[in-house]
């Protein structure tokens, strides 16, 4: 097969939760110009409208849910939705995740600690049993976690370790579920951003403004990375491309764990 065509995804179906915004819409993107059928998830209707509106503008076909993924109830309502009105789906990103909270150990609330936890890992364990179960009848499948660089190493300018502990969780489920499937042809993989400009990080920088200039000189290439440049590793591993790779954490940082 000519290399290129690895990469077509014509006659896929791929959820993205969180693809309304930021590094979610980045990916959903390349899979759509790359063929895919496109349903994304998110907690705001607005949100969800305005990706819709654009990504349907550039001649991507696309269907929102909405749903608040910090509770699992919500996870298992939308996994409910999905299997009974969007069937079947070849390739799962688990993108929602994130609302670090900087605050010291010794000072966390157990409910904060929770709700970081049913954030980062819960609804992604639910949608990994549901939505990628329904994948092994047919013996294909992509599920994509986003983890962080943050599942490898704590970072040093925030806090809030719920934040790493539940990176780290989501990075070991992801090898576990991949050694389990393998068998299925489902791969299961995980990428780790370092620090990218989105809105996540766009509210810290306000609350701090040099904190913006600290990353960066952090980072050996100088720069935050732009929400763009997560698109092509996404589709790597939602394609034919990455058929022998399985149960990975690829690290996508401009070098920022170098130093
Ligand atoms: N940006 C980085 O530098 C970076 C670095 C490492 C890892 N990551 C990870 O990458 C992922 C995406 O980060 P991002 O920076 O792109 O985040 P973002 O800009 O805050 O976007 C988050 C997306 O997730 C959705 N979302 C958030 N909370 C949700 C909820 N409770 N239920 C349903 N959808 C929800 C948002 O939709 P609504 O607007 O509807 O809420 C939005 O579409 C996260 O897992 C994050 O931990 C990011």
């Amino acid at each position: 097969m000519p290399i290129l065509d690895r990469f077509n995804l014509t006659g896929r179906r791929a959820l993205i939760t969180g693809g309304s915004r930021g590094l979610g819409l980045e990916m959903a993107r390349a899979l759509g110009e790359a063929g895919a059928e496109l349903i994304i998830a998110g907690s705001a209707e607005q949100h969800l409208q305005t990706a819709r509106t654009t990504l349907q503008i550039e001649g991507l076909t696309v269907t929102t849910l909405q749903a608040d993924l910090s509770q699992p109830s919500e996870a298992e309502r939308l996994c409910d939705t999905l299997l009974r009105d969007h069937p079947p789906i070849d390739i799962l990103i688990n993108n929602v995740g994130g609302r670090r909270i900087n605050t010291p150990t010794e000072d966390l609330a157990l409910e904060d600690w929770q709700r970081i936890l049913d954030l980062n890992l819960t609804q992604a364990f639910i949608l990994t049993k549901r939505i990628g179960g329904a994948m092994i009848p047919r013996q294909w499948g992509r599920i994509i976690n986003i983890a962080s660089i943050n599942a490898l190493w704590p970072g040093k300018a925030m806090r809030g370790r719920s934040y790493e502990a539940s990176k780290g969780a989501l990075t070991m489920f992801t090898k576990a579920v991949a050694a389990d499937w393998a068998v299925h042809g489902i791969t299961v993989n995980a990428i780790a951003p370092g620090p990218f400009l989105t809105d996540a990080n766009k509210r810290w920088i306000g609350e701090r403004p040099e904190f913006e200039g600290e990353v960066a000189t952090s980072i050996p290439m100088g720069r935050w990375g732009s929400p763009e440049e997560i698109g092509p590793l996404a589709l790597y591993l939602a394609s034919d491309a990455s058929s022998y790779m399985t149960g990975s954490l690829l690290i996508i940082d401009g070098g920022k764990l170098l130093w």
